[in-house]
């Protein structure tokens, strides 16, 4: 698996500080639910560790999985920093989520902040869907995590760059300025993907300015979809929020789709 392009190295160092990511309010539903789940969690595309570190940090045992190299250092750093028994409670993998093999067997897996939306095609979205169904016991239950797309924005115009964001600057812990701008630099709506650019302008303390790239492909998906590809896949969904206050899908919109899914038994 080496030769894997690491997709996420432009962005591992900047992640943590980045100004929306800081301002997600996912955090505290995550540790709920894993210490809800009274046993080990995976957490599947755990980057950085902003939602495993706190998980580990409330009690729970914790195996934290991401293909990227980088965001796996980044978080490999920070859990070293940690206390002897929040250290021992977290266990890290290098793997792909569509292809995955542990033990032993969890209670509950997770996808905080739309790993899941990374995987372009059906095909990987049942091969990752299947890999999770084998590696919980009987009757555990899978917190699936994407967005709900908004049909107005999705509407807008067909030009490229589609959308232009720029958010508010931050400092690093080393000083570095970051100013963050994405983009939609190209969209296909036929296979429901949008190319997405984001670009990190870098001001060093001498005034020296770098900038640092982190292009991605995403998958949006709408409802009725998961509900299906959960079902093909052996999961019976029992909630759906739309936010992490458990606001209940339809309360609000577009919101989010968390998907809460209990494993059932294939015939
Ligand atoms: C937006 S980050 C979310 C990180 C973390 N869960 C959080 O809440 O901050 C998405 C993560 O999914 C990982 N990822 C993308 N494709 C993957 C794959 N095929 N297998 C495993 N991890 C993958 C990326 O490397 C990245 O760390």
């Amino acid at each position: 698996m080496s030769a894997v392009h690491d997709e996420y190295a432009a962005a591992a160092e900047f992640y943590d500080s980045v100004t929306p990511y800081r301002a997600r309010q996912d955090v505290a539903f995550f540790v709920e639910a894993a210490r809800a789940a009274a046993g080990r969690v995976l957490e599947v595309g755990c980057g950085t560790g902003r939602v495993l570190i706190p998980t580990a940090r409330a009690g729970v045992r914790i195996t934290g999985l991401d293909l990227s190299s980088a965001m796996l250092d980044m978080c490999r750093q920070k859990v070293a920093q940690e206390p002897e028994d929040v250290q021992d409670r977290v266990t890290l993998v290098r793997a792909d989520m569509r292809s995955f093999d542990l033990r032993p067997k969890f209670e509950l897996v997770t996808t905080p902040f739309r790993p899941f939306q990374h995987l372009l095609t059906v095909d990987d979205q049942l091969a990752c869907l299947a890999a999770i169904h084998r590696h919980l016991v009987p009757g555990g239950k899978l917190i699936l995590d994407v967005f709900n797309p908004a049909l107005d924005r999705l509407a807008g115009p067909l030009t490229s760059p589609v959308s232009y964001v720029e958010e508010v600057d931050f400092i690093l812990p080393d000083g570095r300025r970051v100013l963050r701008h994405v983009r939609i630099v190209g969209r296909d709506l036929f296979k429901q993907v949008h190319d997405i650019e984001f670009d990190y302008l870098v001001t060093h303390a001498d005034g020296r300015q770098e900038k640092r790239v982190h292009r991605t492909k995403m998958r949006y998906f709408f409802p009725y979809e998961v509900e299906h590809l959960l079902a093909r896949s052996g999961f019976a969904v029992e909630d759906l929020f739309s936010d992490y206050d458990k606001s209940p899908y339809g309360s609000n919109y577009p919101g989010e789709l968390i998907f809460v899914a209990r494993k059932v038994e294939r015939s």
